[in-house]
């Protein structure tokens, strides 16, 4: 029996990985004022906080939330922000609102904006070194997946096919290829992550969740092209219209909005149907599936 509505589920993660956060960002105001500033403004700024819910969420489904489940939460997210504020620099999408508020680059400048994504990257790896009730062992191949979701082969290399795909005809493989780079495989860690941190989770369990994971990442990015032409720039808290203006191929300039939605309705039903050996320990995950294809920002 699920004990509580997803919105206290979400808020209690979001208490969770702000505190774990904040933490995290204490102290780093060594170097310059401006750097740390723009750091915290980056992260302690709201956001949704969806990786992080996902990540307890995995943990609940498998095994338990420990104080170490916060570092791997506050890790993901520090990754999410970092990418966020290059993902709105000039030389990316360009974009000046972000979460409701002046982009980083714009409250700061360009280069700070930079250092700050640079700084919270090696913040997050940073926390996973402080795993102290995880096996050394498992805890290294926590950072090895992390790492490469976050890199070239993950949210790195979509963005890098994103930037190139500006203004070009490309097709549903390779538009799926990177929506499933640039935002799934970070979402996909996060749940894997938080399911192999519990060290009870069985093969079969995070094979199922592996499914689940690719479904909810692609599905979110789906959500997030649609809500683009179909959301309002106060309710997004960004710009709507951002892609259309940037010329990016998306879910909708390949399928239209009715194509778009389908993919997305294909997308939950296939993320429900992986949990389906799932006991109601799943109830999160499962909520988080509904959630995602719902959302309005
Ligand atoms: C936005 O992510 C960027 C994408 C990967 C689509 P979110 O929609 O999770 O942004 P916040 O964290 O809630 O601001
Ligand atoms: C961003 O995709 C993905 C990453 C930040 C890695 P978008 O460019 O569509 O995200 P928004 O719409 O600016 O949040
Ligand atoms: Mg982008
Ligand atoms: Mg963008
Ligand atoms: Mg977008």
């Amino acid at each position: 029996m699920k004990a509580v509505p997803l919105s206290e589920f979400l808020e209690d993660s979001r208490k969770r990985v702000n505190r774990a956060l904040s933490e995290a960002l204490a102290g780093n105001d060594l170097a310059t004022d401006s750097l740390y500033q723009a750091m915290v403004y980056s992260v302690l700024n709201g956001g949704k906080r969806v990786r992080p819910a996902l990540v307890y969420a995995a943990a609940s489904a498998t095994g338990a939330i420990t104080r170490d489940i916060d570092l791997i939460a506050c890790a993901v997210e520090l990754i999410h922000a970092y990418s966020l504020i290059h993902d709105d620099l000039p030389a990316m999408d360009d974009d000046d609102l972000r979460r409701g508020k002046p982009t980083c680059h714009v409250v700061f400048d360009e280069a700070t904006a930079i250092l700050a994504g640079d700084g919270l990257q090696a913040l997050a790896f940073e926390q996973l070194g402080k795993l102290d009730n995880t096996e050394p062992r498992l805890a290294l191949r926590l950072v090895a997946i992390l790492a490469r979701a976050a890199g070239p082969a993950g949210m790195v290399g979509g963005q890098a096919i994103d930037l190139a795909a500006v203004a070009r005809n490309i097709d549903l493989d390779a538009l799926e290829n990177m929506h499933c780079k640039k935002t799934g495989a970070l979402i996909s860690a996060s749940i894997t992550l938080g399911a192999m941190a519990t060290a009870q989770a069985t093969r079969d369990q995070l094979a199922a969740l592996a499914i689940y994971g690719e479904a909810i990442g692609l599905a979110f990015q789906v959500q997030d092209d649609i809500l683009d032409v179909e959301s309002d720039t106060e309710t997004m808290g960004k710009p709507r219209g951002s892609d259309l203006a940037r010329n990016k191929p998306t879910y909708i300039s390949l399928l239209g909005l009715k194509g778009a939605r389908d993919k997305l309705k294909e997308l939950h039903d296939r993320s429900l149907e992986a949990l389906s050996d799932f006991d109601d320990r799943a109830w999160q995950l499962r909520a988080i599936a509904n959630f995602i294809v719902q959302r309005d920002h």
